[in-house]
């Protein structure tokens, strides 16, 4: 009985201790969430704001963003996502205090780190040392001259087997899923030297870790940090691709660095031109003493992965133009012809293909790869030039689809005019203004200028060149129906329509084609 009294106290000390514990913990981390809730308050909301309505708009978010940037373009304005805001702007001044912004206030990295879980999808190892970055600026947009010869043929050989259109008769190719494809064949080709791009194993496998680690972040994000691992081991296909790609890259990144050790030197005759070369250039230090096989190739699967997704949906937004609208093919044709057989399928020929720069901006402009750009995570209040704040803690965008429909950017901004942009550029007798890799705020598919902007871009621009050139020489094509097929919005994400087919015929070559083949020859 006694004892029972005396234990009484202890436990209300216990209890008291763990409140004031819990409080110490918990009330900084409210009167937190509260100050960054009336910052963000301050910014209009489209949708609803409230607790459990925002969860019904973060849900309509994912099937209608692109309405829902319209109707808050022209603002900075904020949408609720299931688990956080995203404070989305557009206009040239806010884009230019983005791309001013430094990296310790709005992060590029820490918002691929949420939006793609790139440390369970992508490799952490990526994050830690962005240096797969410098190489794709450098090395590997610098080699696009010398290895073009490469590219080419590997286009025109993925084109013959993937479409093998006969001259009398319609074929139905599914268009997004050939064009990624051909262009998983044709970078892989420039990117691993020595491994055949037609490895079938090996196209599929990046292909494959595209999708993955897409549906794989879709996963992992509704699963709390310390199951994160678990989930990534069990329920993504992610583990399994990087097995699959490293005993493809294995023997090879060995192979190179057993030649480093003979000739004790990064320069050994023989070396390839390649991405594995250049990333190994690059890798120092901590990189090369700590698994350097499982660094290289979390590297390569993450170029490709910034590359084959991007370029595959861009190529099909082309072509989905294209074959929808018969009347620009015989102007693109007969720019291609004559420039190739000027200069051969060369980069400098791709450079001076100014209709045909045209038709690709105009047409990403009208569909692109998603309604927003420029995404980072805040992670210090972030003031921009005309007052507006953006709390820490909220994810920031910038409304391209809003900018790209604009009336006041563009003049009919609903209509494609597929030479809008050469005809601009040839009335101002200013030769690199309107190219679709500048950096230009009306402009965001790359992004809108700063150290982010997409260092693969003058890269993938010759490739769909050279990729459409390919389609322009060998094919006719068009839809059955005649019409563009609707496309698929996922959140911020647009995809020409993935079942969207398209009908191809090979064409019957006339004299100018003849000419301009044997000008690449
Ligand atoms: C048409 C195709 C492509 C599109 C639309 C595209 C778009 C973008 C965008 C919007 C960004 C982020 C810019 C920002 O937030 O400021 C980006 C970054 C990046 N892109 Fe691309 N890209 C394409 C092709 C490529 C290719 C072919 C490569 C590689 C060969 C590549 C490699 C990268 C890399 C490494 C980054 C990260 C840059 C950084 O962290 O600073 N991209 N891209
Ligand atoms: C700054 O500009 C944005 C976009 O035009 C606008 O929505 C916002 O209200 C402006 N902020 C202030 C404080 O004027
Ligand atoms: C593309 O993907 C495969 C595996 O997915 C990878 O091993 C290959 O090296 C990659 N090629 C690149 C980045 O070019």
């Amino acid at each position: 009985m006694s004892t029972q009294t005396s234990l009484l106290p202890q436990v209300s000390q216990a209890l008291a201790l763990c409140a004031i514990c819990l409080a110490t913990i918990f009330i900084p981390k409210f009167l937190q969430w509260r100050t960054r809730m009336q910052k963000l308050n301050a910014i209009p909301t489209v949708g609803h704001s409230g607790f459990f309505l925002s969860y019904i708009s973060a849900r309509k978010f994912k099937t209608h963003a692109q309405e829902i940037i319209l109707e808050g373009y022209s603002k900075a304005f904020k949408v609720a996502l299931p688990d956080q805001w995203e404070v989305i702007v557009s206009g040239r001044e806010m884009i230019e205090d983005i791309r001013k912004a430094s990296d310790l206030d709005l992060s590029f990295i820490e918002a691929v780190r949420e939006t793609m879980q790139s440390d369970y999808t992508l490799g952490k190892p990526a994050r830690v040392d962005a240096y797969h970055i410098d190489v794709v600026r450098t090395p590997l947009t610098r080699n696009l001259g010398a290895k073009f010869d490469e590219l080419r043929d590997e286009i025109k050989a993925s084109f013959a087997d993937e479409i093998p259109a006969k001259e009398m008769e319609w074929i139905k190719v599914p268009m997004l899923y050939t064009v990624m494809k051909i262009i998983a064949r044709t970078s892989n080709q420039y990117f691993v030297v020595s491994l055949s791009g037609r490895d079938p194993d090996f196209i599929k496998l990046s292909i494959e870790f595209t999708v993955d680690a897409v549906t794989g972040a879709r996963a992992l994000q509704h699963y709390p940090g310390i199951f994160k691992p678990i989930v990534r081991q069990f329920l993504t296909n992610v583990p399994n691709c990087l097995k699959r790609a490293t005993g493809h890259l294995e023997l090879l990144i060995r192979e190179r660095l057993e030649k480093e050790k003979e000739y004790g030197s990064s320069d050994w005759p023989g070396k390839p031109n390649d991405l594995i070369s250049w990333l190994l250039d690059e890798a120092q230090g901590h990189e090369r003493r700590k698994d350097i096989v499982y660094n290289i190739v979390s590297r390569v699967l993450l170029v490709n992965f910034s590359a084959i997704h991007t370029t595959s949906v861009t190529c099909t937004n082309a072509l989905f133009y294209l074959a929808a609208n018969p009347h620009l093919v015989q102007p693109l044709r007969e720019e291609v012809e004559s420039i190739v057989a000027e200069l051969g399928w060369t980069k400098a020929a791709m450079g001076k293909m100014h209709k045909l720069d045209s038709f690709l901006k105009e047409t990403q402009r009208l569909s692109g790869v998603g309604g927003v750009t420029m995404v980072r995570k805040v992670l210090r209040d972030f003031t921009f030039s005309n007052g507006t704040v953006v709390p820490a803690g909220a994810i920031m965008s910038v409304a391209s689809v809003g900018m790209h429909h604009d009336n006041t950017l563009y003049e009919d901004p609903e209509e494609m005019k597929a030479f809008r942009f050469s005809n601009m550029r040839s009335k101002e007798g200013e030769g690199l203004k309107h190219r679709m890799v500048g950096i230009d705020p009306t402009f965001t598919l790359f992004g809108g200028g700063g150290r982010h902007m997409c260092p693969g871009r003058f890269f993938a621009v010759s490739e769909l060149k050279a990729l459409i050139g390919e389609v322009l020489f060998a094919y006719d094509i068009k839809f059955e129906n005649g019409e563009m097929p609707a496309p698929e919005w996922q959140g911020v994400n647009f995809s020409p329509n993935r079942f969207a087919q398209v009908m191809f015929k090979r064409r019957i070559p006339g004299p100018a084609q003849v000419r301009a083949d044997r000008g690449s020859l």
